[in-house]
């Protein structure tokens, strides 16, 4: 080679190196291909950007690691503040399905299809495979078929969210092993069978949102090991049994919706005496017994709802010595009493005590 040729060899591997760099692979390009074809979106055309050679190049949508050039993330939102929807004057929808060709970008970390109304079919299994996935979000679609078994195997998983769909079956029993799950979101689908009974495994959840569904069984005890749990949610499910008293005592615990199952037993005191849960709905169910005298000058509600129950006795004494109960409803029960004086009170009126017929 002569020596005159050399710098041209230089400057043309360099020119190929860029391209490459730039350029997204071309089986990460194909499987997108692959998914974009299986789904149709009339309105907002948002796929239109899919197209050229370089899916990391402005795809609606799609990030790539600037390293690697792998596809990192799909995040397709149908409601958000993107410019596209205002220009559309409408929210998302799509038709069609998420086709299997996603389990080939194994480079994911964020797979984002939410809020399309319209897409159906199963969430592909082959999903369970793939090694980095952090984000699963495909609430609001229609979705159905039931969560795939080795979901568990997701151990960088930490959102989970498949709300406001309609898959069925049970909580496969290797969600507990999702060691890394912060956020569960599985409500308003059609979920039946109990909850799995060491669900109390998934140390890092914050929150369990399962309402609108069909479970049954109780609530396992585990739950209270779960130290950073703020949000449980169980209302509007088959949940018989009585509620765990150590629920109680749960650190962070702020938000405990049970309301609407079939749960009997007494209201463990704990539940009303922890100050940092502030609020509690159990309306609708079967406790019975008597309300615990356990409220006190730190007591600190948003909302207590304990109507439609069993309850019976006294309204305890110490309800007004709390500092604030922004709406207290305890009727639809058999409890004794009037309203509490005080300023806590002031703002309730007779319908929070509706339709008690005193039982001693
Ligand atoms: C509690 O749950 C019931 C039934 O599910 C619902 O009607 C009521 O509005 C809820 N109460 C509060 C304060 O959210």
């Amino acid at each position: 080679m002569s020596v005159s040729r050399l710098p041209a060899v230089v400057l043309l591997s360099i020119l190929v190196q860029l391209v490459l760099a730039n350029a997204c692979s071309p089986a990460d390009r194909s499987a997108l291909l692959s998914f974009k074809a299986a789904l149709t979106e009339p309105y907002l055309g948002i796929f239109s950007s899919w197209s050229g050679d370089n899916c990391c190049n402005q795809w609606y949508g799609i990030s790539c690691d600037p390293t690697t050039n792998r596809v990192t993330d799909i995040s397709l939102r149908g409601e958000s503040e993107d410019p596209i929807f205002e220009k559309a004057g409408r929210s998302g929808y799509m038709t069609g399905t998420i086709s299997k060709s996603i389990c080939s970008l194994d480079q994911l970390t964020t797979l984002v299809i939410a809020d399309w109304k319209a897409i159906s079919g199963d969430i592909p299994a082959c999903i369970t495979s793939l090694p980095k996935l952090r984000i699963l979000d495909l609430i609001g679609n229609k979705l159905s078929g039931e969560i795939p078994a080795d979901i568990g195997n997701l151990n960088r998983l930490r959102v989970l969210n498949l709300a406001d769909n309609a898959i069925s079956g049970s909580i496969p029993g290797s969600i507990v092993n999702l060691a890394s799950l912060m956020h569960l979101d599985l409500s308003n689908n059609q979920l039946c069978g109990e909850l799995p009974e060491d669900i109390g495994n998934l140390k890092m959840m914050s929150r369990a949102l399962l309402s609108k569904n069909q479970l049954t069984g109780s609530i396992p005890c585990s739950v209270a090991n779960i130290y950073r749990l703020a949000d449980l949610d169980l209302s509007m499910n088959r949940i018989s049994g009585s509620i765990p008293a150590q629920l109680g005592s749960m650190p962070v615990l702020s938000t405990l919706y049970l309301d609407s199952n079939q749960i009997t037993g007494e209201i463990p005191a704990g539940i009303l005496s922890n100050t940092g849960i502030n609020i509690v709905n159990l309306s609708h169910n079967g406790l019975s017994g008597y309300l615990p005298d356990v409220f006190h000058s730190k007591t600190y509600f948003a909302a207590i709802d304990l109507s439609y129950n069993n309850l019976r006795g006294s309204i305890p004494k110490s309800l007004s010595k709390a500092m604030y109960v922004g709406h207290l409803d305890l009727s639809h029960n058999h409890l004794c009493g009037v309203i509490p004086n005080g300023i806590p009170f002031d703002h309730l009126d007779a319908s929070s005590f509706a339709d008690n017929d005193c039982r001693i």
